[in-house]
């Protein structure tokens, strides 16, 4: 199955990179202590650190690795453009991972960024099914309205990347092959965008996390952060690795934080002060069992371990599922044969590691536009199956040049799906499974079978596209049990709940039960994972999360 891991890297990757030692804090402030330190310059980080800072806290945002985008910093620019960086460019995505491997796997069992930045470059808002399924009260589409229009209106994604208006390497191309082979069978084209909540045969070109007209990644790590520097409440330290929260029972004091020659300093919280964790599903676990607050397991494996943190006193150990329920999509990849000369294959790889087409540099330079301002993506088809048990899971495909004369359509199993895993800790402080979130269930099986032996009897009807030799040789089943690998779309491992009754670790304000203070609003905190990749439902819940503990009273 890991074998398949290099194969799902060739979807958009978040940020990780290039080394800078620098310290780096926006805003000159005489304080040392902060009214709220937010933990992960992420996704939900860059949200909650611009809604923070302005309620008029004094904010401060942490975040362990180094700077990416060369809005946060970054130098590690791209050899026929200096003024954009190897994370700023929608092309290059995948090669982000093939430059330099070795930073994503340090210390979790999955890529994970490891600096300031995070979220590919696929863009899917959310349905209305997604919230309504399974958010607890308050937490419905109707109540997250209007923090869904605020990300919408800051960060809108677009199918159309181009700043010149028009589209690159689509028709005829994957989106044309594939388009006709669904149209064919009744799959109607809808602008995933504009409308999110048709999710069931329909396709659409990539919707994509891209500043259309300049050429760049965009997501809360460059929208909010720009905002977010404009205010003089506002700093951030890259390169401050928080190992866990200062605590006296339930009332957070501070962070600890490693720094890069290994010594750990505190950082303080003023009187009335509030920590909001946002270090991603297994940063925020990691720093939950370091502080003491966890399976009693998972903490007593930090006490009896290597990593030489301080725990609080086993009395004011705080018992909660920290890392467990955690789903995430899988993906099983088809490898599809075309005999078409519509299609070519535009190498993403070839950017960085060859010589890239001086007609499309020219094209990025001057008009923001062309495949270099493209995710690799050609289209992103969405349907329903129904499961064994009787119950809808949804299923969305991400369809992309793999060589010459072949294609991969990514099949992910998504909202609906039953599976759930365990995150642990080792000694050593590495994140583990104690089990892994995917096809746990026969329903959850099924349903992909299902999907995988509908598609497979489109590509029978097809005259341009067939399944590889190998694969046409495996039965459904077969392909999805010995092919699956992770989504990294991770959700759930600190849950929001109505009661403390051990199935949840955060309450309705995403406060973590037994602290009058502690916060989480990554995807840790989610009810469920939503049909389509997963970072803008990340991006509304935590503008939506931002809100409730800007009005939560310590
Ligand atoms: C390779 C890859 C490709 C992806 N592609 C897509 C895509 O195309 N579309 C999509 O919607 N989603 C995609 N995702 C998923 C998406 O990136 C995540 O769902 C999203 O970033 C989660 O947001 P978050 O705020 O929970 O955590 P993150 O965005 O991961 O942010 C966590 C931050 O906390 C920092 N951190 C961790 N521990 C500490 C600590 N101890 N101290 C300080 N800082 C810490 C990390 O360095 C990181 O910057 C992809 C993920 C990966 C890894
Ligand atoms: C910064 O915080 C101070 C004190 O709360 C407040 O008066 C000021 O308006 C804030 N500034 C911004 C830009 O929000
Ligand atoms: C941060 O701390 C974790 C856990 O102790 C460790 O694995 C990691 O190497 C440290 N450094 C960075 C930059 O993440
Ligand atoms: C950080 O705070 C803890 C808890 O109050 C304290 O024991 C420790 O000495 C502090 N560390 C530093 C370097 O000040
Ligand atoms: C930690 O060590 C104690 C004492 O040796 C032991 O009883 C306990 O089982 C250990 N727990 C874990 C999770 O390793
Ligand atoms: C894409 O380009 C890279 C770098 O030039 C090369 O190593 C790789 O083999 C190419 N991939 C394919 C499938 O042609
Ligand atoms: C780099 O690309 C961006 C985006 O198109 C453009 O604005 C900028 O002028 C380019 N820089 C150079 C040096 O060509
Ligand atoms: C399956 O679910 C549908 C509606 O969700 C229901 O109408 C139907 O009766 C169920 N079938 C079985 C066999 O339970
Ligand atoms: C941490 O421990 C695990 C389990 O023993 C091991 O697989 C991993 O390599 C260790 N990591 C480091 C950085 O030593
Ligand atoms: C398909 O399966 C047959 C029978 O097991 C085997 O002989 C053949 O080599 C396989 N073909 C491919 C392309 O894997």
């Amino acid at each position: 199955m890991h074998s398949n891991l290099l194969k799902l890297l060739f979807a958009s990757v978040a940020a990780v990179g290039s080394v800078s030692a620098a310290l780096v804090t926006s805003a000159e402030s005489s304080v040392s202590s902060y009214d709220a330190i937010i933990v992960g310059a992420g996704v939900a980080g860059n949200v909650v650190a611009e809604r923070l800072a302005g309620s008029g806290a004094k904010t401060l945002l942490l975040e362990r690795g180094p700077a990416s985008t060369a809005k946060s910093g970054g130098t590690h620019f791209m050899p026929f453009n200096d003024t954009v960086t190897i994370f700023d460019v929608p092309a290059f995505a995948f090669s982000i991972v093939l430059a330099d491997p070795n930073a994503y796997y340090r210390d979790t069992p999955h890529t994970t960024g490891y600096l300031f930045g995070g979220g590919g470059l696929m863009w899917v808002p959310p349905a209305e099914h997604d919230i309504n399924d399974n958010w607890p009260t308050g937490w419905e589409y109707d109540d997250i309205k209007q923090a869904y229009e605020r990300v919408e209106s800051l960060n809108p994604g677009t199918t159309m990347p181009s700043g010149n208006g028009e589209r690159y390497d689509y028709e005829p191309g994957a989106f044309g092959l594939f388009s006709d082979l669904l149209g064919n069978e009744g799959w109607t084209h809808v602008d995933a965008i504009e409308q999110p909540n048709e999710k069931h045969l329909v396709y659409s070109y990539p919707p994509q996390n891209v500043a259309a007209g300049e050429g760049i990644r965009a997501g809360p790590p460059h929208v909010y952060f720009s905002l977010a520097l404009e205010n003089e409440n506002f700093s951030h330290q890259l390169n401050a690795n928080v190992t866990r929260v200062i605590r006296d029972g339930g009332l957070v004091t501070g962070v600890e934080v490693e720094n890069e020659d290994g010594s750990r300093s505190n950082i303080s919280l003023n009187e009335g002060g509030k920590v909001i964790l946002t270090a991603g599903v297994f940063g925020t676990s990691r720093i939950l069992f370091n502080s003491g607050i966890g399976p009693i397991e998972q903490i007593e494996t930090v006490e009896n371990g290597t990593t030489g943190v301080t725990l609080p006193d086993r009395k004011q150990w705080i018992e909660l599922p920290v890392g467990e329920r955690i789903r995430d999509h899988p993906i099983v990849t088809l490898l599809v044969d075309t005999s078409s000369s519509d299609f070519t294959f535009f190498n993403n790889s070839a950017l960085y590691f060859g010589t890239p087409d001086s007609k499309d540099i020219e094209l990025y330079n001057t008009e923001a536009s062309g495949v270099i301002a493209q995710s690799q993506q050609r289209i992103l088809p969405w349907t329903s199956v129904t499961g064994s048990d009787n119950r809808t899971r949804h299923i969305q495909l991400t369809i992309a040049g793999q060589q010459e004369g072949q294609l991969s359509v990514k099949v992910y199993l998504t909202h609906g799906l039953t599976s759930t895993g365990t995150i642990a800790i080792e000694a050593n402080g590495t994140m583990t499974w104690a089990q892994e979130p995917w096809y746990n269930t026969e329903g959850d099986i099924s349903a992909a079978v299902a999907f995988v032996d509908e598609f497979r009897g489109y590509l029978e009807g097809s005259r341009t596209l067939e399944l590889t030799a190998s694969q046409r040789n495996l039965t459904s089943r077969e392909l999805v049990l010995g092919g699956y690998g992770t989504g990294l779309h991770f959700a759930g491992s600190a849950v929001i709940g109505e009661v403390n009754d051990g199935g949840s670790v955060v309450d309705l304000d995403t406060k973590v039960w037994g602290t009058q203070n502690l916060f989480v609003a990554d995807a840790s905190f989610h009810a469920d994972v939503p049909t389509g990749n997963i970072q803008a439902q990340v991006a509304i819940m935590a503008e939506h999360a931002a809100g409730k503990i800007i009005s939560c009273r310590v």
